[in-house]
């Protein structure tokens, strides 16, 4: 099942506890990855039950045909502590441009670069031509790429945190060239009886265990906050057709937990 366009837009971006404009939104969100930085990694499986390792894997399988292109350049925005890097890689070939793995949180990003980065290959897998990632720390908002310079912008879980969604695709829109595609894998809410017992899960469960493991409040009372407030497909839809993007669906996982929107700039600029 696929989705496409249609609905009216009146998205805002994240709203984190506490933060009173864009700017202040920003910063909550930056420090609150910097402080489960050490535990994102086992909070993420334990909490998705591995299922996020699909989604990554989806996602990177729907874009096998750039992914195959090794002159292709690419962006990993949001790219965290680098799985959905990982998953991209994968479908590199030998000798590959490098991917751009970007994410504003230091902790998060210093954490990614010790799985993708070329350092992370032992050195005769780096003479062999293996694919690896470089990483950026640079907000999704002000990108520090030249404008149309990109084949790929992906965002794994990490769009519904910008303070701005429609600043991020305005963004992600300008690095891209003409022709080029968009990959925003995020969470959304069911409907009917699936999402009610989802929600209780998401709202109840995994708040209590996000706090056991990580031993703070916040960040797991703000995951199923932020979820709430992103705009449902139909309105993330119309946004991204409004910011110019063409052919923009959005893809369902496991019953609509979670999604894959595409898009692409169009073919002329
Ligand atoms: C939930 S994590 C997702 C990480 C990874 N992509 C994954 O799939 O596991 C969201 C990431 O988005 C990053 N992020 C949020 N807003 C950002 C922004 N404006 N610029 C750059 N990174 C941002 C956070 O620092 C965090 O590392």
């Amino acid at each position: 099942m696929q989705f496409e366009m249609r609905g009216t837009m009146t998205a805002t971006g994240a709203k984190p506890p506490g933060a009173e404009d864009e700017a202040g939104a920003a910063k909550a969100v930056q420090q609150m990855f910097d402080s489960i930085a050490p535990r994102y990694d086992l909070l993420n499986h334990v909490l998705s039950a591995n299922v996020d390792r699909l989604w990554w894997s989806r996602t990177a399988r729907r874009f096998k045909a750039v992914l195959a292109d090794p002159d292709a350049a690419i962006l990993d925005i949001c790219c965290g502590t680098g799985d959905m890097t990982m998953a991209l890689l994968k479908r590199r070939p030998l000798g590959a441009r490098p991917i751009l793995a970007a994410d504003f949180s230091r902790g998060m990003l210093s954490r990614g670069a010790l799985k993708f980065g070329a350092e992370a290959e032992n050195t005769s897998d780096a003479a062999c031509g293996k694919p690896y990632a470089v990483p950026l720390e640079a907000d999704a908002l002000h990108l520090p790429l030249r404008s149309q310079s990109l084949d790929l912008v992906v965002s794994a879980f990490g769009f519904r945190n910008l303070a701005n969604y429609e600043a991020g695709l305005r963004e992600f829109h300008r690095v891209l060239k003409p022709g080029g595609q968009l990959g925003i894998l995020d969470f959304s809410e069911p409907g009917g009886l699936l999402g009610k017992a989802y929600a209780v899960y998401f709202r109840r469960v995994l708040p209590t265990i996000g706090r056991a493991i990580c031993g703070k409040d916040g960040p797991y009372n703000y995951l199923p906050a932020s979820v709430g407030n992103f705009p449902p497909p139909a309105e993330m839809l119309a946004l991204m057709g409004a910011t110019g993007y063409m052919r923009c669906a959005w893809q369902p996982y496991t019953f609509g937990i979670a999604g894959l929107y595409t898009a692409a700039r169009a073919a002329v600029a």
